[in-house]
């Protein structure tokens, strides 16, 4: 089922690249437009949010060692209008506002292969900003087991997943102690957990601040050394990394999403938090054609919630 839609050129704008780089090898760029295959929605992309994995991938440090073939293209979460409804879909039709995750979403079109309504009193933004960070706190907290009256240390609460994580763990009736640097630990106060400045010392920290035994380790930054998160805790499982996957080594455990993931269970729970204002995304946005920029400050790793870029 194909809606309405400007021009039918089938063409659109997106951001590519034909070599690996860093921000400047980004170009703004006619792109063939992508269709909508099996279980599959495409949207008009009202908001797409940058995730570190997308300067990862653009750098080519996730390539191993091969060169680009052909166009690159980013983007794993959006925003936007259903345009066209692939086979096997039913919960959704042509003009419905929706969010969540797929590929190449820094474009004018794009198809998501998970997804969620967005809230009406929610901004495309806000909801760009809420699918992969969305669906990997909601993963995290599941694998961890984060329960009411728990007390849970998140490590990097500050950024785009972390933030998520925060308020979710609350949601649930757990109490949060979360590391950030100085500069956002009143964001930290202002979301809900106890905050803690990271780097050496921080696991004495937060038994200061815990005052009691801290349950579960959402290791979301992948900086502290792993046998400073495990000493934490009861068992070293009780740490789940996502960025640290040596980790592993120590007995904590890793996640990539794949199987561990559940994303539309996810994205509907993100959507209840969005609409009862338990959940708010600190979002700062870009033109795609100011896209360079947005990626430089996901590059230097110190994001208080979510950059997002606007067609
Ligand atoms: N495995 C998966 O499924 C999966 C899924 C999503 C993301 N990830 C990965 O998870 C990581 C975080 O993603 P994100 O989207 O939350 O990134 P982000 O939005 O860029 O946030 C990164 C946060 O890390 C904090 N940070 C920087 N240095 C730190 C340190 N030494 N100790 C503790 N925290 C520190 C920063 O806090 P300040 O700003 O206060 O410095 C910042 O808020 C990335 O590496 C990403 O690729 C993995």
């Amino acid at each position: 089922m194909v809606g309405a839609r400007r021009g039918n050129t089938g063409r659109m704008q997106a951001l590519q690249f034909t070599s690996y780089g860093g921000p400047e090898v980004l170009r703004r760029a006619d792109a063939p437009d992508p269709h909508a295959g099996a279980g599959q929605v495409r949207i008009a992309v009202r908001a797409a949010s940058v995730n570190p994995v997308d300067w990862k991938l653009l750098s080519g440090a996730m390539s191993g060692g091969q060169p680009l073939t052909g166009t690159g293209y980013l983007g794993y979460d959006a925003a936007g209008v259903v345009d066209e409804v692939g086979p096997e879909v039913g919960d959704v039709s042509v003009g419905d506002d929706v969010f969540g995750r797929g590929q190449n979403t820094h474009a004018e079109y794009a198809v998501l292969d998970s997804w969620a309504r967005k809230p009406p009193s929610v901004d495309w933004a806000v909801a760009a900003a809420a699918g992969v960070a969305g669906e990997t706190a909601e993963r995290a907290l599941r694998l961890l087991g984060v329960q009411a009256g728990d007390t849970v240390f998140i490590d990097g609460g500050a950024g785009g997943v972390g933030a998520v994580a925060v308020q979710m763990a609350l949601a649930r009736g757990a109490r949060v102690v979360a590391s950030a640097s100085e500069a956002n630990q009143d964001y930290l106060r202002e979301i809900g957990a106890i905050p803690v400045r990271y780097g050496e010392g921080v696991a004495d920290r937060v038994r200061a601040a815990a005052g009691a035994q801290v349950d579960a380790v959402f290791d979301v930054a992948g900086k502290t050394p792993i046998e400073q998160l495990t000493s934490l805790v009861a068992k070293p499982s009780r740490v789940l990394a996502i960025a640290n996957f040596a980790a592993v080594q120590a007995g904590a455990r890793v996640t990539a999403g794949g199987e561990d993931s559940r994303p539309m269970e996810a994205l509907a729970e993100v959507t209840e938090l969005l609409a009862q204002n338990k959940l708010v995304i600190k979002v700062q946005t870009f033109r795609f054609d100011r896209a360079a920029e947005a990626y430089r400050i996901s590059q230097d790793g110190h994001v208080r919630g979510k950059l997002v870029l606007v067609p």
